[in-house]
């Protein structure tokens, strides 16, 4: 199924047939490096057939394994010996110094009692002979797993008493075109990325009609088109490269160039892509199409928070309804959606804030002004509303926006204000 199609009311659910992020609690995150790519598919393909295994990272290179680890924080590692005995051993000793207690699973097709003992010596605490054969991986795992649980570390979120460092994962969807997800996306995106410690990655999930580049003036070399399509062989430094830097420090990973390309991104793809950005972004935000397809599906089921943005108007708030209808029937999906209402004050709407709660049967999470002037001069000079607009109430109100998301500010809209600008009749 290449796209989903919103059901009209009170028909019809979600397809049940995609990878539903919500059931990856519990499973065994993988991270395995291989510099050999004859040898790493087969042992990714075994590892992808493993339904209690998530491949968390895949790495072609053992430099940037370490750092793959360290922010990826898997729950076992699988590293391939041959490409290069000596420096895979290395590696082995560096992560069981960083990582004590990392369950690390040795693969090498030298099965000999010299090489055996080299591998447990660094610190792996499996060896496995190549090719690997899907019972003896399985049993391998199912140790590691019960040693780990034994050594005291956590199975879920931590490693080795550290805690994981989640990123944060947000989609920004629309209930009908040009409602403002672009803007959105782009200028809270852009106000996290002014926090230093923030490492933020928004992605142009708009696959045909994107214009995220465009809003921030950035002509890239590579898309998601590219990162897609070398999926398999992506390693850290790759992906980051292939995201374009803006100078308000956001990376941007664009839509592809090419309409040819689309087809080229499929939702697998998609979820390998995010988390591997998951491992090396702290914050993501997607900006999604509004056609509902695979991918889109794919990004939202992926998210901790999908922001569903909306107007104060019939259209709108009717999509709404559907759209929340429809999300309440997949487990985990419904209860993350947050409903943004834009262009609040906008002289075109008779529909009241209360109305719109009442039809909805939601609270609004976040009311962002409307000011168009601020806005479409942002948007037509390619640069954010910080640039553009430094001062005015539509940055503060998405400034505001991004905090509470990041869990700096109270996730409340802020109060209705007395008759004026912000006034809802
Ligand atoms: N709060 C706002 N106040 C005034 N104008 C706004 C506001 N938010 C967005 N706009 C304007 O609305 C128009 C559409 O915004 P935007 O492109 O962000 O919407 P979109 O949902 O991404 O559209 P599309 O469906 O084309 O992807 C733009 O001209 C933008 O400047
Ligand atoms: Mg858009």
């Amino acid at each position: 199924m290449d796209c989903f199609q919103v059901p009209p009311e009170g028909d019809g659910g979600l397809p049940n047939d995609f990878y539903w992020w919500w059931k990856m609690k519990g499973v065994q995150r993988i991270a395995i490096v291989d510099p050999n790519d004859k040898t790493r598919e087969p042992l990714r393909n075994l590892l992808l057939g493993v339904d209690a295994v998530w491949l968390e990272a895949e790495c072609s290179r053992y430099e940037f394994f370490i750092d793959v680890a360290r922010q990826s924080c898997p729950d076992a590692v699988v590293i391939a010996l041959d490409s290069d005995h000596h420096k895979a051993l290395q590696l082995i000793q560096q992560l069981t110094l960083e990582f004590p207690h990392m369950p690390i699973l040795a693969v090498s097709a030298r099965g000999d009692g010299q090489s055996i003992l080299q591998a447990l010596r660094a610190g792996a605490k499996e060896f496995l002979t190549a090719p690997v054969v899907l019972e003896e991986l399985l049993l391998a795992l199912q140790r590691l797993r019960a040693n780990r649980g034994s050594a005291g570390g956590d199975t879920s979120n931590s490693f080795n008493g550290q805690t994981r460092a989640e990123s944060l994962v947000v989609s920004i969807v629309g209930s009908k075109g040009g409602v403002g997800c672009t803007s959105l996306a782009v200028n809270t995106s852009v106000a996290m990325a002014q926090d230093p410690k923030n490492n933020v990655a928004l992605v142009d999930l708009d696959l045909a009609l994107g214009d995220a580049d465009v809003a921030l003036d950035l002509i890239p070399d590579y898309t998601l088109a590219d990162v897609a399509m070398n999926v398999d062989r992506l390693d850290m430094q790759f992906l980051r490269r292939s995201l374009c830097k803006h100078e308000s420090g956001l990376s941007l990973l664009p839509h592809p160039v090419q309409m040819e390309d689309i087809s080229l991104i499929h939702e697998e793809h998609l979820g390998r892509v995010i988390g591997l950005l998951r491992a090396s972004y702290s914050h993501l935000v997607f900006d999604l199409s509004k056609r509902f397809t695979a991918t889109d599906l794919t990004a939202m089921r992926m998210s901790d928070v999908i922001i569903l943005v909306a107007q104060l108007e019939l259209t709108s708030l009717r999509n709404v309804v559907r759209l929340l209808h429809t999300m309440d029937k997949e487990e985990g999906l419904g209860e993350k959606v947050k409903v943004v209402m834009n262009r609040v004050g906008s002289e075109d709407s008779d529909i009241t804030m209360e109305k719109a709660q009442e039809t909805i049967e939601k609270p609004i999470y976040w009311q962002v002004p409307n000011d168009f002037k601020a806005m479409f001069g942002a948007r037509n000079a390619g640069v954010p509303l910080m640039t553009h607009a430094p001062k005015s109430k539509v940055l503060q109100s998405l400034v505001g926006l991004a905090n509470a998301l990041c869990g700096k500010a109270p996730a409340v809209a802020p109060k209705k204000e007395r008759r004026g600008f912000f006034s809802f009749r």
